[in-house]
C-alpha cells in the first residue's frame, strides 16, 4: 500500500475528498499518511486532523531545505506526493526525488490559464472573461516548469451563457471531486 502526502494551501475540498477515498476499509492501493500546508491557518490542516491524518506546517524557507523535507518525507515513508492548491513552488530536489510520482491538479484544460499566477478564482475569471464555452479540470506530473508537466487525464465541463465565475468554479470543483481520487490511484497502479 503506497503512502500519500497532500500539499495544500487553502480549503482543502480536494484533500478532504481524497483522504475519505482512499483513507477507508477497502484497499485502493495507498492511504494518505500525510497533509503538509505551507499555512498554519489554512481550513486543510483542520479537515486533515478531523479525519485522522497527520499534518505538518513548513516555512517556505523549510521547503527549500532539502535535508528537512526530505526527513519529513523519509520519517512518514511518503511514495507518492499530490499536490492540491498548493501555492509555493515546489523546489527542483523534491521533484526530482518524486520523479514521476508527482501530481498536480488545475483548474482549467491546460495548456490554456495556466502558468504563474493562475490558480482558483483567477482562472474561472479569465476563463469567463474570454468567453470559453467550456472548461475543466487537468491533472499532470510535476515537472520544473510551471503547469507544464505531462498531463495524465482532463475532463470538461460546458460553460453557460450567463455562468458567472462562482458557477464555473463549482462545475470545476465537481469534476475534481469526481476523478482526482481516481487518477491518483490509476497512476499508482502503474507504479513499481
Ligand atoms: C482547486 O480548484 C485546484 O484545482 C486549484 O486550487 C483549488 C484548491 O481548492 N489549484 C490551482 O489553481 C493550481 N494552480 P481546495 O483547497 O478546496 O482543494
Amino acid at each position: 500500500m503506497k503512502r500519500i502526502a497532500i500539499f495544500a494551501s487553502g480549503a482543502g475540498t480536494n484533500a478532504e475528498n481524497i483522504i475519505r477515498w482512499f483513507n477507508t476499509e477497502e484497499d485502493r492501493g495507498g492511504r494518505v499518511a500525510l497533509v503538509v500546508s505551507n499555512k498554519p491557518d489554512a481550513q486543510v490542516l483542520r479537515r486533515a486532523g478531523a479525519l485522522g491524518v497527520a499534518t505538518e506546517v513548513v516555512t517556505s524557507a523549510e521547503l527549500k531545505d532539502e535535508d528537512f523535507v526530505g526527513g519529513m518525507m523519509d520519517s512518514y515513508g511518503i511514495d507518492v506526493v499530490v499536490l492540491a492548491g498548493f501555492l509555493l513552488m515546489v523546489p527542483p530536489y523534491l521533484i526530482t526525488r518524486y520523479d514521476g510520482r508527482m501530481v498536480n491538479i488545475h483548474p482549467s484544460l491546460l495548456p490554456k490559464y495556466g502558468g504563474k499566477g493562475m490558480y482558483g478564482m483567477r482562472v474561472h475569471e479569465a476563463v469567463v472573461a474570454a468567453g470559453e464555452r467550456e472548461t475543466g479540470i487537468t491533472v499532470h506530473l510535476v515537472s520544473e516548469r510551471y503547469d507544464e508537466g505531462r498531463i495524465l487525464f482532463q475532463a470538461t465541463t460546458e460553460i453557460c451563457g450567463d455562468d458567472a465565475p462562482e458557477d464555473v468554479a463549482r462545475k470545476v470543483q465537481e469534476l475534481e471531486q469526481l476523478y482526482f481520487p481516481r487518477v491518483i490511484a490509476e497512476l499508482m497502479e502503474g507504479m513499481w
